[in-house]
């Protein structure tokens, strides 16, 4: 480098682009030679229709370097405060313990792995999903829990589904106590309309008056009042119906789990469990039932099975519940969900175990009864009788002063109307909290003595002794082992170590775009402006945030071509649910509310017939033809049948065949031709940003996955966030929020999610990425479609790509047929996929959309060295497979029938046909860095024929 340059000749004005980009310039080049083509402009021109492609550049700022992207997210962070926030509601201040706040939230060996559908490689995850579920059946006292739903309204949404799914009473009403959190009966509210359910929302000693088929009450309730539940249970019970418990994991550390109340469901947040308010979420819901209810749970089940040498081992239990085996009959639309925040919770329950709980909860509720005590006495009402942690009070006409006095001292208090106020307290109070509650409400010169009361054993509790709990709970050794820093460290290390994650390798899963999650990306999430603030404080506490998200949704919207964004689902799926409840209002807003047949692909994901169903849709598939396309003249069939009943089409683009289809103006324009919108499934988007734009396609509303396009990571199986853009004639239709009432929807208008902005702290990730990238954000997309088509050519002589389109180009990824391959050797892409893993590698995307395939998707974000290691995998594996079609291994006993291969094959006697190093050092990069399956392959069916779905005693691992 010359010495007399300037530093400004030195300064690197593109500096993030190289660094998200996996092949630098020479990588390209060699790349496209390989394809035969001069240049990626050519390339481009070449696969992507000249009908829809975009004509000039995303107008979007220019790109900033990471620094300066990072100062400036910083400014808008510092506009937000950090106020003490009392609101409760279902958000409560935490303290993530460190440990686990570096060693998982900020460790891409646990965020950046994709959902555990590959179990050999995701024991670690599994095992800590476990944790979580096993915490849940304690805590609620009932036989099955799952491992985790989007957030606490959803899961009550999914109960009440469930109930009207297994209860025998015929009633389609369904009962809400209206004690509930508000946001929870708003989204119930959606939900019922949807399924056509009639909502009755009343007070509890109402429930005997009406017939239901089952009810959601709180226990607390959102006003913290206790009630015992059982002769309400009894009433449900004694007509047939489901009671349903939303509740409070801490609170359950004190009172009789509802499960021993007799409940047949119970959900709620596990937010407190370590896991920041974050404005909103992520957080995990918990879910938990009778074992009789299995078969109809939503979302995922994590069961104990075997392995092939009989070792205990986990995966994803009773797989065919889910949508993408049911579809429009599934039991939920739940894909990716909160798997990183559930294992947070779990996690913060293994550093604490049962007494590190008690003390958490028993130091809350006494901070309360302290609190109860002084403004009881002060004179100022309490409205619920019992209580763990919340107080609601009545002050009439001193509320003005009180909430002023509480805004001096930057104090969040929850304002209820009619004189009313609200607190709750949580472990990050102390009795200086107390203290500046008892000024705030009985002023300066209160005179009590707060030390004396916090030492007088004799002073009551809340909790009627009735509702104190009795049982046991989290008795299980992990619960009780890892209480100091250094053995909670190494159980982490341990767990993280099982894992395949993008920090290790690729994982080229088509439909999922595991790209990179840039750190500087990551950093703004821990931030606490951002990730300290409850979701309801007032908006002037939230001017940072208000920023960030009114340029995020610009961005967008320059991105995809709508006109607005609704950043409140929680997840693709929850995306696609928003969007078709949008159309369906918009189209009873014309008088058209007949208008509810959906028309979907037959190669769509399995999410999108379970949304349409809920959304209380009628599905009709349209064939694909054999190239994989949308058969045009079945879909005009099919639109023209529809007529005035047809509402919309769901449509993923690029097709999840991973072509561009020609005809997709066409398609468009035949479903608008009879009057039905276009719903366009983002998950595709990878392959359009920057080349082109949904609404300029055709399409009236689309989801994003932030956590496939836009640098989220996938955190294990989620969190995701999966907003929607819509033109201006649906925006009215979007989503609002009962707590805090949005700019643009229709007033009326109730919440799919619990949060205003769904999960709005893991926004700034995508914030960021977009401010790094700028316009620049095409040349991810022509690198994505690069990496994809040299993947293709390169592995086309060995496994023949099903689908292509114009000059035999594939989009941005591609799907490999190993059909013919089975036919003549009896090596499935199951065997395949697990073979990947004694290579060192996470498989693709296997039997979607296509039984019999693996569909890859490299990413921009991968480098040709890295692509190379990948094919010469996938070569390595159709040499393997030549030896045993060649007769030189048997087809039962090779390398791929007995992948993935560990430590257990190699410290036992060697009987196979083929040499250990052949087993499990098949490659040059395996011999200088292994990676271990943790177990070997997973007995599917015998995990469902005995179902067991919580922690293992330790002596089952030594057996
Ligand atoms: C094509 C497609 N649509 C929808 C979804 C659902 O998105 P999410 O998992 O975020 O709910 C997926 C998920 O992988 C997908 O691949």
């Amino acid at each position: 480098m010359p010495h007399s340059s300037r530093p400004s000749d030195l300064l690197q004005p593109e500096a993030f682009l190289p660094r998200h980009l996996g092949p630098d310039a020479a990588e390209q080049r060699a790349m496209l030679d390989a394809l035969g083509v001069a240049s990626r402009a050519e390339l481009i021109e070449q696969t992507v229709p000249p009908a829809i492609r975009l004509d000039g550049p995303l107008a979007l700022p220019p790109a900033l370097d990471e620094q300066a992207a990072l100062a400036r997210l910083r400014g808008y962070a510092e506009q937000n405060e950090c106020w003490t926030s009392l609101i409760g509601m279902g958000y409560y201040a935490t303290h993530t313990p460190p440990v686990i706040l570096r060693n998982v939230l900020e460790n891409p060996g646990w965020y950046t792995a994709y959902t555990p559908y590959q179990p050999e490689i995701s024991q670690g995850r599994l095992e800590a999903l476990l944790n979580f579920q096993q915490l849940t059946c304690d805590l609620t006292g009932l036989d099955l829990a799952g491992a985790s739903l989007l957030d606490e309204a959803t899961a009550a949404a999914e109960a009440m589904a469930m109930a009207r799914r297994v209860a025998k009473s015929a009633s389609q009403r369904f009962f809400v106590d209206e004690n509930c959190h508000p946001q929870t009966i708003s989204v119930l509210q959606t939900r019922a309309s949807g399924f056509g359910f009639e909502l009755v929302i009343d007070a509890p000693e109402k429930l005997g008056e009406h017939e239901v088929f089952g009810a959601l009450l709180q226990y607390p309730d959102s006003h913290g009042e206790i009630r015992d539940l059982r002769p309400l249970i009894a009433q449900l019970h004694a007509q047939q119906a489901l009671a349903c418990v939303a509740s409070d994991l801490l609170a359950l550390v004190l009172l009789t789990p509802p499960g021993e109340l007799g409940a047949d469901v119970v959900l709620g947040s596990a937010q407190r469990f370590g896991v920041p308010m974050g404005y909103g979420g992520p957080h995990a819901a918990f879910f938990a039932t009778r074992d009789a209810f299995k078969r109809a749970m939503p979302g995922r089940l994590i069961g104990v099975s075997r392995d092939a040498r009989g070792n205990v081992a986990l995966r994803m239990a009773l797989q065919t519940r889910e949508q993408h085996i049911r579809r429009e009959k599934a039991n939920s639309n739940i894909c990716t969900s909160q798997a990183l925040l559930a294992n947070m919770a779990g996690f913060y329950a293994v550093y604490h175990g049962p007494q590190g709980l008690r003390r958490i909860a028993g130091r809350v509720q006494r901070l309360t009864a302290i609190l109860a005590r002084v403004l009881e006495q002060g004179g100022i009402r309490r409205l619920n009788r019992q209580f763990f942690d919340t107080l609601t009070l009545e002050v009439g006409g001193a509320q003005q002063a009180i909430l002023a006095s509480a805004h001096d001292a930057r104090i969040n208090l929850r304002i209820l109307g009619h004189g009313r106020v609200g607190l709750s307290l949580d472990e990050t109070c102390s009795l200086d909290t107390v203290a500046r509650l008892a000024q705030i409400f009985l002023g300066a010169d209160h005179g009590f003595d707060l030390a004396g009361l916090a030492d007088d054993a004799g002073l009551a509790g809340g909790i009627p002794a009735a509702l104190a709990r009795t049982s046991d709970f989290l008795s299980h050794p992990v619960f009780n082992s890892h209480h100091s820093e250094t053995e909670m460290l190494r159980y982490l290390r341990q767990l993280e170590g099982r894992d395949l994650a993008l920090n290790q390798a690729m994982i080229p899963l088509g439909s999922c775009t595991m790209k990179l999650n840039a750190v500087s990306e990551m950093l703004p999430v821990s931030w606490p402006q951002f990730a300290s603030l409850h979701p309801f404080v007032p908006r002037e506490q939230a001017r940072g945030y208000r920023l960030l998200l009114d340029e995020l949704e610009q961005w967008l919207c320059a991105i995809t071509g709508f006109d607005a964004i609704s950043l409140q689902p929680n997840s693709g799926a929850q995306g696609e649910y928003a969007g078709l409840l949008a159309i369906h209002q918009y189209h009873a807003s014309r008088g058209e509310a007949r208008r509810d047949v959906c028309l979907i692909p037959a190669s769509a994901h399995g999410t999108n017939p379970a949304s349409a169903q809920m959304a209380g849709m009628q599905v009709v598939v349209v064939d694909c033809d054999s190239q994989g396309n949308v058969d045009l003249a079945d879909l005009k069939r099919k639109a023209a049948e529809a007529g005035e009943r047809l509402s919309c089409l769901m449509i993923t683009y690029p097709s999840t065949h991973g072509v561009y289809e020609e005809g997709i103006r066409k398609i468009c324009a035949a479903v608008h031709a009879h009057g039905g919108q276009v719903y366009m499934d983002g998950a595709n988007m990878n392959a359009q940003v920057g080349l082109t734009r949904p609404a300029d396609i055709g399409a009236d509303v689309a989801h994003l996955n932030l956590h496939k396009t836009f640098c989220i990571p996938h955190g294990g199986g989620g969190p995701g966030m999966g907003p929607i853009g819509v033109k201006a004639h649906l925006a009215p239709f979007l989503a609002n929020h009962p707590v805090v009432e949005l700019d643009g929807p229709l007033a009326q208008n109730t919440a799919v999610s619990a949060a205003p902005w769904g999960s709005a702290s893991i926004l700034p990730i995508s914030w960021m990425y977009i401010a790094m990238m700028g316009p620049q954000l095409r040349e991810a997309t022509e690198v994505a479609i690069l990496n994809a088509n040299y993947l293709a050519t390169r592995l086309a002589a060995a496994y023949p790509v099903l689908y292509s389109g114009r000059n035999g180009r594939v989009a941005h990824e591609c799907i490999l047929d190993l059909r013919p391959l089975k036919a003549a050797s009896g090596i499935s892409e199951e065997d395949v996929a697990k073979r990947l893993m004694d290579y060192g590698f996470h498989a693709p995307t296997m039997s979607f959309p296509v039984p019999g395939t693996l569909m890859v998707e490299p990413t921009e974000s991968e480098s040709k060295a890295e692509l190379d290691r990948f094919v010469d995998a996938m070569l390595g594996i159709r040499a393997e497979i030549a030896r045993i079609e060649a007769g030189e291994w048997p087809a039962d006993d090779n390398p791929l029938k007995q992948a993935p291969h560990t430590l257990a094959d190699v410290t036992s006697e060697w009987t196979r046909p083929y040499s250990l190093a052949e087993a499990v050092t098949p490659s040059t990069h395996t011999r200088a860095f292994k990676y271990w399956p943790a177990v070997n392959r997973i007995d599917n069916v015998y995990g469902d024929r005995h179902l067991f779905c919580a922690c293992v005693p330790v002596e089952a691992y030594r057996e």
